[in-house]
């Protein structure tokens, strides 16, 4: 039996939310706790620096948040080897031998990058690095045969990029050094959850979000501020459910179906208070979010000991991506030197 493979990555570039846990973070505790695959999660500086090169700070400061994150859901050192990309020099060389089997006008096909051009406004201006991170990606999963990559859904397209390189390169040098990846996404309409404010998408730059660092009473206060169904003035008004955040919510972190069906059908009948709504779903968040705010605190009274974590993560790391890179080296031919 083939050993199955994980590999994931977040770029450092902030702490991470809730919509972070519930698209990928999530999966990939399960997974690791499943005892079924060798379980690789990589905070992917060099590709933060991708659009933060005159920000480095930034990208310094959010590797120990992430770091800390991580720990917090219980992604769990002694199960999961947690890298840092930029200290993985492999990955580099990885991604020069690959650029040059991906053409340029297919990068500026993947609609993800697509996006994240127009959504950030480069214009004319976004850096060549940024383009082509989806190689450096791919990199990254194929250094260590990835053959499973929890993450949301909007990384398909990374994935389908990533399995058309290592078609590529296998095909074009005749030896199935690289494995094909998949994507491993969220239950169907469970991946994506919408901010506080009821815009499609959490982020840090639409100030939106619930991290997984929010104190009792910043996750109170945002509860209380989210966003419902503008019409339900009154207590007695019937209520929307459709669009609107409060519920949405409650169906992706609660588990009495029960009880939230019955919320649901007395809010659109009448006679159910936005505020009761919302203590219950503060409820139900605390839940989750107590037990990973709580070992969060633990691990960041001891910052030594989390960059240690990551130090020998990385080292361990480091020897698989080795041995990958000189498979590649010797498929392309490059072991000019050796007897
Ligand atoms: N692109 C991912 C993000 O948006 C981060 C990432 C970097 C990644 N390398 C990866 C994800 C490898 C999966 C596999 O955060």
């Amino acid at each position: 039996m083939t050993q199955h493979t994980i590999l994931t990555a977040d770029r450092p570039t902030g702490k991470l939310h809730i919509g972070h846990y519930l698209g990928s973070l999530k999966n990939r505790v399960k997974l690791q706790n499943s005892g079924d695959y060798k379980t690789f999660v990589m905070i992917a500086d060099i590709q933060a620096l991708t659009d933060n090169a005159r920000n480095p700070e930034k990208v310094r400061k959010s590797l120990l948040e992430v770091a800390l994150d991580y720990l917090a859901v219980g992604i769990d050192p002694e199960k999961t080897t947690i890298l840092v990309q930029s200290q993985i020099p492999a990955l580099n060389e990885l991604t020069m031998y690959y650029l040059d089997l991906v053409s340029l006008a297919r990068l500026e096909r993947n609609p993800t990058v697509k996006s994240e051009i127009q959504q950030k406004k480069f214009g004319e201006s976004v850096p060549a690095g940024f383009v082509v991170y989806p190689v450096s990606e791919t990199a990254d999963i194929t250094a260590f045969k990835a053959d499973t990559v929890p993450v949301g859904d909007d990384q398909e397209p990374m994935m389908e990029q990533a399995r058309e390189i290592v078609r590529t390169f296998n095909n074009t040098y005749q030896q199935d050094v690289l494995v094909e990846p998949h994507g491993y996404f969220p239950p169907k309409g469970q991946g994506r959850l919408p901010g506080i404010d009821g815009n499609a998408k959490m982020s840090k730059s639409l100030n939106n979000a619930i991290y997984l660092s929010d104190t009792a009473d910043e996750l109170h206060a945002k509860v209380m501020q989210m966003y419902t169904d503008p019409n339900h003035v009154h207590v007695s008004d019937p209520g929307q459910i459709a669009g609107n955040t409060v519920f949405q919510y409650l169906d992706a972190f609660g588990d009495d179906q029960a009880k939230i069906a019955e919320l649901k059908a007395q809010y659109q009948h009448g006679g159910l208070g936005d505020v009761k709504v919302k203590q219950y779903l503060e409820e139900v968040l605390s839940a989750t979010l107590t037990p990973i705010r709580e070992r969060r605190q633990e691990y960041a009274q001891d910052p030594g000991e989390v960059l240690r974590i990551l130090e020998k993560g990385s080292q361990k790391a480091n020897l698989v991506a080795e041995q990958t890179l000189q498979e590649v080296r010797n498929a392309i031919g490059l072991n000019y030197f050796q007897k």
